[in-house]
């Protein structure tokens, strides 16, 4: 399976954004860790990381024929990009929405995603493994 996995704005900071909150692995570390997870055998990956919109979209559309399953932590878009919403609705690619935050147990403006509804499922509160998650649920979906 081909694996499109994007981070959206600020996930570049990772290892020194709020530790606290989001872990201490660098966004790097976190891909190279799913990347090399036993479940990733045999599945090609494309890596993307954005803090613009349209960047974010731009690629949603350019891989829309390669990818077979996409993982997408839109970080803050995830709450107010309809955007997003409708170029991941437009590509008709199963998409997993990964946070690595619990996002409905903080403050409230990132209890609502206008992502959520063109994704397979949502996974928020399980910090790295949330990645791998999505890709099982992906893996599912091809069996
Ligand atoms: C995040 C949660 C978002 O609310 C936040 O804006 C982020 C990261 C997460 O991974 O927990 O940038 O998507």
């Amino acid at each position: 399976m081909n694996i499109l996995v994007i981070n959206g704005p600020n996930l570049n900071l990772l290892g020194t954004r709020q530790p606290e909150i989001y872990g201490n692995d660098t966004l790097e570390e976190l891909m190279m860790w799913l990347q090399t997870s036993p479940i990733s055998t045999d599945h090609s990956f494309k890596f993307f990381q954005s803090n613009h919109e349209g960047e974010l979209i731009d690629i949603l559309q350019d891989e829309r024929h390669w990818a077979n399953g996409i993982i997408i932590n839109p970080g803050a878009f995830t709450h107010y990009s309809y955007a997003i919403r409708d170029a991941i609705a437009a590509i008709q690619v199963p998409t997993v929405e990964v946070h690595l935050s619990d996002i409905l147990n903080r403050e409230e403006f990132r209890r609502i995603s206008v992502i959520a509804p063109v994704c397979i499922k949502q996974i928020s509160g399980l910090g790295k493994d949330g990645y791998i998650e999505g890709l099982k649920l992906l893996n599912e979906l091809f069996v």
